[in-house]
C-alpha cells in the first residue's frame, strides 16, 4: 500500500470533523515491511525513531506501543522481529495482543512462554475488547456503589445469572476462519468469562489494575471444568432465504461439528455462590442482535402476592445500553393485583449529551496510560482455559456429543428452554 491507499483504507469509518480528520492524517502514517526479515524491522526503526525525533522525543522519552492485531500464526515472529530491533533499552514499550491466545491451554500456555521471554507481564496487554464496552466497565460500579446491590449479592438472594450473546449474521465468508475456534473459543472462553468474574467476584481491595486482576483469578479459580451434562451445543442451517453454516463454500470439512451456538453453565464453588447456575449463552445467525447480563432474584419467602414474578435486574450491554430492574408494583386503579415493570435507566434517553467511546478506543486509552484493569492477565488466562479446555477436547474428539441444529433467524435450538428450566430459569417474565 502507498501511505494515501493507507490513509484512506484507515479514515473511512471516521465520522469526526474534517478539521480533526486533517489532525489524525498529519500524525499517522505508514511503512511496509517483511515480517520475518531484519533489515525490514530495522528500516522500521529507524523511520519510528526518525519520527520521534522529528517530534522532540529525547533518548530515553521513547514511548512505543506495538499493536499486533495479526493472525496469531506471527505473533511470535513478529513480537522477535519487534524485540530484536525496534524495542527501546531506554525508554517505555508495551506489546497489544489480540485474540486468539492458543486453542486450549497447552497451546496458550506455549504461546504465553514465548512472549514471556520477550516481553515482561508489565509490557503486555492481552485484549478483550468486551471489556472495554461501557456497560461492562459499568458492572464494577454498580456492584460496589449501591448498597442494595452489595448487600444482595449472593446466594442467598439470586436464584440465576444469565449472560446472553445473540447475533444475527451467520459465519458467511469467514466460516474457514470461524471453523477451527466454535462459538466456545470465539466468544465465551474471552467475552462472556471476562463479564461473568466481573459480576461473581469479590470486592477487590482497591481499584488498582492488580487488585481487580487479582479477585477476577481468584473467583475463576472457583470454577471447575464445564461438563458435557452443562453444555447445549448447536449449529444452523439454512432458513428464511439464508444458508446454513455448512454451505459456506470457505469451509474446508462440509461435515463439521463445530457449534455455532452454545448454552453452558458454570458452576462458582465458594462460599458466595454455591448452588447459583451461571448460563452462558451464545449463538450466530440467531433471530435478535444483543448482549445482556440477567440476574434473576429468588422468589420473595412467604409472599402476600401469588404469581408475582422474580425481581430481575438487567443490564443491556448492547444495542444502547441499559440498565433496568423489574419490579412489582400494585397495578394502578381500583384493583388490588401486582403489574410487573421496569425501573428504567436507558443510556440513550438519559445520558443524551454524553457519547458512549467505543470499546478499543477507551482500551487504547488505557495502553497509553498504563492502565491494565481491562486487560487479561497471565494467570487468567490460564485460568480461564482451564475452565473450558476440557469441554472443548471433547467436542474437537467425540462424536456422539449432541449437536442440536436450528434454523438460520431463529431463537436458537428448540432444546434451549428445556436447557434453561431445567436450572431453575423462571421465564414466566422473560421477554
Ligand atoms: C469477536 C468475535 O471477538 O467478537 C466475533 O471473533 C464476534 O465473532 C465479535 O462477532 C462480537 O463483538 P461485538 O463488539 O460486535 O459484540
Amino acid at each position: 500500500m502507498t501511505q494515501e491507499d493507507y490513509l484512506e483504507r484507515v479514515t473511512q469509518y471516521i465520522k469526526d470533523s474534517e478539521d480533526e480528520l486533517a489532525q489524525f492524517k498529519a500524525i499517522t502514517s505508514y511503512h511496509s515491511g517483511q515480517y520475518d526479515d531484519d533489515a525490514s524491522w530495522k528500516s522500521l526503526n529507524q523511520y519510528v525513531t526518525e519520527n520521534e525525533d522529528k517530534r522532540g522525543c529525547a533518548p530515553g522519552q521513547r514511548n512505543r506501543v506495538y499493536y499486533m492485531a495479526l493472525p496469531p500464526s506471527v505473533f511470535v515472529p513478529v513480537s522477535k522481529g519487534v524485540k530484536k530491533n525496534v524495542y527501546v533499552q531506554d525508554g517505555v514499550n508495551r506489546l497489544i495482543v489480540e485474540k486468539p491466545f492458543g486453542m486450549d491451554t497447552a497451546s496458550s500456555n506455549e504461546l504465553g512462554k514465548e512472549l514471556g521471554a520477550l516481553f515482561t507481564e508489565n509490557e503486555i496487554y492481552r485484549i478483550d475488547h468486551y471489556l472495554g464496552k461501557e456497560m461492562v466497565k459499568n458492572v464494577m460500579t454498580m456492584r460496589f456503589s449501591n448498597i442494595f446491590f452489595s448487600q444482595i449479592w449472593d446466594r442467598k438472594y439470586i436464584d440465576n445469572v444469565q449472560i446472553t450473546f445473540k447475533e444475527t449474521i451467520g459465519t458467511e465468508g469467514r466460516g474457514g476462519y470461524f471453523d477451527d475456534f466454535g462459538i466456545l473459543r470465539d466468544v465465551m472462553q474471552n467475552h462472556l468469562l471476562q463479564v461473568l468474574s466481573l459480576i461473581a467476584m469479590e470486592r477487590p481491595i482497591s481499584t488498582e489494575s492488580e487488585a481487580i486482576r487479582d479477585e477476577k483469578v481468584k473467583v475463576l479459580k472457583c470454577i471447575p471444568p464445564i461438563s458435557p451434562d452443562d453444555a447445549l451445543l448447536g449449529q444452523y442451517v439454512a432458513a428464511n432465504g439464508k444458508p446454513g453454516y455448512l454451505d459456506d463454500d470457505t469451509l474446508k470439512n462440509k461435515k463439521s461439528r463445530t457449534p455455532t451456538y452454545a448454552a453452558l453453565t458454570l458452576w462458582i464453588q465458594n462460599e458466595r455462590w454455591e448452588g447459583v447456575p451461571f448460563i452462558m449463552k451464545a449463538g450466530k445467525a440467531l433471530d435478535t442482535a444483543k448482549v445482556e447480563i440477567r440476574i434473576q432474584f429468588r422468589n420473595v419467602a412467604g409472599s402476600l402476592y401469588k404469581g408475582a414474578p422474580r425481581n430481575e435486574l438487567v443490564m443491556r450491554v448492547q444495542p444502547r445500553e441499559a440498565v433496568y430492574i423489574k419490579f412489582n408494583n400494585k397495578q394502578p386503579g381500583l384493583s388490588y393485583g401486582t403489574i410487573q415493570s421496569d425501573l428504567d435507566l436507558s443510556y440513550h434517553d438519559r445520558f443524551t449529551d454524553m457519547k458512549i467511546p467505543d470499546a478499543y478506543e477507551s482500551l487504547i486509552l488505557d495502553v497509553l496510560r498504563n492502565d491494565h484493569s481491562n486487560f487479561v492477565r497471565d494467570d487468567e488466562l490460564e485460568t480461564a482455559w482451564s475452565i473450558f479446555t476440557p469441554l472443548l477436547h471433547q467436542i474437537d474428539q467425540r462424536t456422539d456429543l449432541p449437536l442440536h441444529t436450528y434454523p438460520y433467524g431463529s431463537r436458537g435450538p428448540a432444546e434451549l428452554d428445556a436447557f434453561v428450566r431445567k436450572y431453575g430459569y423462571d421465564r414466566s417474565n422473560a421477554n
